[in-house]
């Protein structure tokens, strides 16, 4: 029982490793991304690319133009924090006004399933570790409260349009497809695994260790870092539960590792030192953000296939060695 998928954001870093799992299982797939942060080589053959903005009335109706959809999957948005620091209004409007348009458009082509990339940063500094989805949501960056009102704006639509959504938390996407089709190629790249991996390789400055002095066993922060093909396969799993109900899911390994445990890993990974200067903490970081996807895995039957860092690194550097430029290199080929 094939699909057909509207994936917005589909030439980005998670959007692309979605595209590949449905494309993987025979689905259809239409990618409506507007390239500003997506490569257009991240889009496989065989899917069509509609280059536009999810606000932009005439992008929306040659996707939507293109036939039934059976959900949407919605990636494209404003994602750093860092950034959403400096330009919090922007951040606000432009990640609701997308979400909104593109689930209007879902409704009004009678396509009432949607899937949306939501984020830790709902919890902003949490209460208890690891963080389930009864801890109250309390975001400390506008970027976090973007990603709020998108999930406020869905519950809305669900009580009126019947759209039913999904809402899957992320905590800290890593790894790249480990056949070598897609990775992370992001302009600032601003993660810790992929400027970790640059510096081994000499292409960066050595990596800034943002603080030294977190409540942790070593000192700097902890984060849950998920492999993105486990994150793509945990969007599989929740499609056919659309059929019945809404979820929200915390979207983890549910193992925390130290910023020092990720440069060893790829000192180990890559047989390269990792040149590093220790730094002051960034703000708005908290110490340590662990994901409990206890509920995703009862509910779904979902387990990571690449739970260890290593592997979640090697998959990152296999990528990083074979594109030193990213997709520069290919987007010119092509
Ligand atoms: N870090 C460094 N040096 C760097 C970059 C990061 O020490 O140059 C540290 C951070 O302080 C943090 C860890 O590495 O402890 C991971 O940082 P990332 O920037 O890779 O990721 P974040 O945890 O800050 O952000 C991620 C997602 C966001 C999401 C957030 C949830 O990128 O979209 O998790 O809080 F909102």
């Amino acid at each position: 029982d094939l699909g057909r998928y509207l994936v917005t954001g589909g030439a980005g870093y998670v959007g692309s490793h979605i595209v590949l799992a449905l494309r993987d299982r025979g689905d259809e797939v239409v990618v409506l991304d507007d390239l500003s942060k997506g490569h257009a080589a991240a889009v496989p053959e065989g899917v069509r690319l509609v280059a536009g903005r999810c606000e932009d009335r005439r992008a929306l109706a040659e996707a939507f133009g293109s036939g039934r959809f059976d959900a949407v999957l919605h990636f494209a948005a404003l994602s750093l924090v860092g950034d959403s620091m400096r330009d919090p209004l922007r951040y606000m409007s432009e990640n609701l006004a997308t979400l909104s348009a593109v689930a209007q458009a879902a409704v009004q082509h009678d396509c009432l399933r949607l899937v949306m990339s939501s984020t830790a940063a709902l919890f902003g500094f949490p209460e208890r570790i690891p963080i389930d989805e009864d801890q109250r949501l309390g975001p400390v960056s506008p970027y976090g409260e973007s990603k709020l009102m998108c999930e406020r704006a869905l519950e809305w639509a669900e009580k009126i349009h019947g759209l039913r959504f999904a809402s899957l938390r992320y905590f800290n996407a890593a790894g790249a497809d480990p056949e070598g089709r897609a990775g992370e190629d992001h302009d600032p790249e601003t993660h810790l695994v992929p400027l970790a991996i640059d510096a081994a390789l000499g292409l960066r400055p050595p990596l800034m260790v943002f603080g030294t002095d977190y409540p942790t066993p070593d000192g700097t922060g902890v984060r849950d870092y998920v492999h993105v093909t486990d994150l793509a396969d945990a969007h599989l799993r929740v499609l056919p539960l659309l059929e019945t109900r809404s979820v929200r899911y915390n979207l983890g390994n549910g193992t925390g590792y130290s910023v020092r445990e990720v440069i060893d890993t790829v000192a180990r990974v890559s047989g390269r030192a990792v040149p590093h200067a220790l730094g002051p903490r960034r703000e708005g970081d908290p110490a340590v953000l662990v994901a409990s996807s206890a509920r995703l895995r009862a509910e779904t039957g979902w387990s990571p296939r690449f739970p260890k860092l290593e592997d979640i690194v090697r998959t990152a550097w296999d990528w990083r060695l074979a594109h030193p430029q990213g997709y520069a290199k290919d987007r010119k080929a092509a």
